[in-house]
């Protein structure tokens, strides 16, 4: 695995990334705006194309670059269905799994730090957040911080995880990089407690001042939807009400950009062809499943309709006019009232 842990030293935040080859796949957990174009020259370095930008929570201490990557890059972004955010592509919650070619992270979701605060797991590895750091824990006096919910997060979530487990946190302000779960069961001074009570009284008492950027930090990072603002975007962005006239109608192909995941724990539109959003860009190739489809209205659609407006512009891009997409995609469509196939196995594609 081509793993790197970045840092970024004037909020002391960790920044994650992963990629199993050369030549592969990546993501990116908890990215810093400042160090953006310092990703973008390593993902070239590493010959890493960077498909996922992650985040573990709203973050109060430093902008996301959740935004400026997916700009950059037309990456995935994703985080956890409690964050407060406008727009991201992908919301996971516990027990989903966020994956990339060769790379699985399973998603707890570990409240306490902030309410939308999630971890993610590998087989050796957990990527803590400001859940659990290395002989410390994330405060919880903010951003509806609660000591019973980091209680609960801390022992039944991530110190129930093998020992040997290591420990990968979202800051350090000690110069700490890593730690194991054995060790942080052991040694740190929070977690030598009984009760979430104890717990609680420690945190009460730490006194804390605000994080300098809290102001300005969370709510940009409240806003990190694409801004889908170019006219011929605009143009061809179709709300839901409207879509849902086209359902069923040969005239239309409705194309479904989620993952497997997302449709079988969602549902879909019936009749939509399954083309993940990684895929598109070979299907609008000539011979491509899209190219061969030019007679029709080609109407995109993903969960938020933010990786649907991003394909759309690559689909203007490669000559394509009669590609539309779901305004708010299959949440916006739900919300209208638009018919939903649920389903159990993995569909078949198209
Ligand atoms: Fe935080």
């Amino acid at each position: 695995m081509i793993f790197r842990q970045l840092f970024e030293s004037i909020t002391c935040t960790y920044t994650y990334l992963l990629g199993s080859r050369p030549g592969g796949e990546a993501l990116i957990i908890d990215p810093v705006l400042e160090k953006t174009d310092r990703y973008i020259q390593l993902l070239a370095e590493l010959n890493l194309t960077l498909v996922k930008a992650i985040d573990t929570h709203v973050h109060a201490d430093h902008i996301t670059a959740l935004g400026a990557l997916r700009d950059e890059t037309h990456c995935v972004t994703v985080m956890g269905k409690k964050s407060d955010v406008d727009v991201v592509s992908m919301r996971v919650d516990e027990g989903d799994t966020i994956e990339i070619e060769g790379i699985r992270l399973d998603v707890l979701y570990t409240p306490g730090h902030t309410s939308d605060s999630y971890s993610f797991a590998m087989p050796d590895r957990v990527f803590t957040g400001d859940a659990l750091f290395i002989r410390g824990t994330g405060r919880t006096d903010f951003q509806h911080g609660d000591n019973a919910d980091a209680y609960d997060s801390l022992f039944n979530k991530l110190l129930v995880l093998p020992d040997e487990t290591l420990v990968y946190p979202g800051h350090d302000y000690k110069g700490d990089t890593v730690s194991t779960i054995g060790e942080e069961k052991a040694h740190n001074p929070r977690l030598q407690v009984s009760t979430a009570k104890q717990y609680a009284n420690i945190m009460d008492n730490l006194n804390l001042p605000n994080p300098k950027h809290m102001d300005v930090a969370v709510p940009a990072n409240l806003v990190i939807g694409f801004s889908a603002d170019q006219p011929e975007i605009k143009a061809a962005t179709l709300n839901a009400t409207d879509a849902i006239a086209f359902c069923g109608e040969d005239s239309t192909l409705f194309i479904d950009l989620r993952e497997v995941r997302e449709r079988e724990r969602d549902g879909v539109i019936f009749g939509a062809v399954h083309l993940p959003y990684q895929a598109l860009r070979d299907n609008i190739k000539p011979g491509g499943l899209l190219a061969e489809n030019t007679d029709r209205q080609i109407l995109l659609y993903c969960a938020f309709g933010e990786s649907s407006a991003l394909a759309l512009q690559g689909m203007f891009e490669a000559g394509f006019a009669n590609a539309r997409h779901l305004g708010g995609g299959f949440d916006a469509w739900i919300k209208a009232g638009g018919a939903v196939e649920k389903t159990k196995g993995p569909l078949p594609q198209g």
